[in-house]
């Protein structure tokens, strides 16, 4: 029996999978580089292991939110352009421009904190200014651009930081045709355009994310941020599924049945006994609970395959635990039960996931709890 099997649950991540849905990545995006987002924790699935296998796969970038996510890479010793997005006034400017991370500058605060810092370190910072071309989230919105870019301007000419790189993020671009992806080009063009001519030479001008880079070839620029098709997930369901893209999911959720038993009929089943069994049947039960991020929106709704096949939970997820009636199916405490996967032995998918408990793809993922080891399979890239 392997190491892993006798886990009480694991998320097991498949690296060559990920590798390989970096490399269709890559091949999609009209020879622009490519930025693996890694924030939060890689959505669930590692953020070092995660960045290493994309960087091996060709990923040039790694991509997160906050500075402290940005910070771990670098203290796990991952090198490379990294850059970080979602900042506060006080973070911690001085340590990211010492540990050579890009940093994203959305208004006048954030300029004048990463002046100073890099005043103090003495290192010239590297900025890349993002523009809100309609997101209505971070971004300078194109009014107050000029003043932005003006002063950023100022502080590189004095030497105190770098420009390098344009930016914003989509809307809609999950929504082919959507009026506002064709708006929100137009804008980043025209913002782009202004900061050019006022002197600004950014090595990358981006901003597609993962369906733009599967669907708008001419949002590509110079650089892709793609996060949720890197982990073999669709961004929607409506533009396709991974197969429909060449992406393989990267995450399976599994567990150990923790106990198998037979129960009589009219037996109520987990909190609120929202199920009764109506006829003699055996329970499974699967130790997993909305602790480790299984919704309990998805009472009653989330499939698993157990016993050979994909069945219901039965009443409610519990904090740690929850229940499957498995009819007249024999099992054994310590059979594996199968949440979600790349679908190989039939098990459901993420996005199926997503349905039962009314998201999407990318919450299910993320939301998976540190109590969950992550098992990472296929870490040597010499066998691709
Ligand atoms: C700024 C930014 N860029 C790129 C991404 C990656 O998006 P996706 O996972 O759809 O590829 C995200 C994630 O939400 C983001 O916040």
């Amino acid at each position: 029996m392997n190491e892993t099997a006798t886990l009480r649950a694991r998320a097991e991540i498949d690296l060559a999978a990920l590798r390989a849905n970096v490399r269709t990545l890559r091949a999609r995006a009209s020879g622009a580089q490519l930025m693996a987002v890694v924030k939060s924790d890689a959505y669930g699935h590692g953020a070092v292991p995660c960045a290493r296998a994309a960087l091996e796969a060709g990923a040039t970038w790694l991509g997160t939110a906050t500075p402290q996510e940005a910070l771990a890479l670098r203290a796990a010793g991952i090198g490379g352009r990294v850059m970080c997005w979602l900042w506060t006034p006080g973070g911690p400017w001085r340590e990211a421009v010492e540990a050579d991370i890009d940093v994203s500058v959305s208004g006048m605060w954030a300029l004048d904190e990463v002046v100073a810092a890099a005043t103090a370190a003495g290192v010239p910072a590297r900025i890349q200014l993002k523009a809100d071309t309609g997101l209505g989230r971070s971004g300078c919105q194109p009014a107050d651009w000029p003043e932005l870019v003006s002063a950023a301007r100022a502080a590189e000419d004095a030497g105190t930081l770098r420009i390098t790189g344009l930016w914003s993020h989509f809307a809609c671009a999950d929504e082919p045709g959507h009026p506002s992806i064709a708006a929100q080009l137009h804008v980043f063009r025209d913002m782009v355009a202004y900061a050019e001519k006022e002197g600004v030479t950014p090595e990358v001008r981006h901003i597609a994310n993962s369906p733009a880079t599967l669907t708008l070839p001419e949002s590509h620029f110079d650089l892709v941020r793609t996060g949720i098709a890197m982990y073999g997930i669709s961004p929607s369901p409506e533009l396709g599924t991974p197969a429909d893209f060449g992406l393989r999911p990267v995450m399976t959720l599994a567990a150990s049945v923790a106990l198998v038993k037979r129960v009589p009929p009219g037996h109520g089943i987990s909190y609120g006994h929202h199920y009764t069994t109506t006829a003699e049947t055996t329970l499974a039960l699967i130790p997993l609970g909305y602790a480790d991020g299984i919704p309990r929106h998805a009472s009653g709704r989330g499939p698993v395959l157990v016993g050979g096949a994909v069945r219901r939970i039965a009443g409610r997820v519990a904090m740690d635990q929850f229940v499957v009636d498995l009819g007249g199916a024999p099992l054994a405490a310590g059979a594996e039960a199968v949440l979600f996967g790349p679908g190989d032995r039939g098990e459901p998918s993420a996005e199926d996931w997503a349905v039962a408990a009314d998201t999407i793809a990318y919450e299910i993922v993320t939301r998976i709890g540190t109590r969950v080891p992550r098992v990472h399979v296929h870490e040597d890239s010499g066998r691709d």
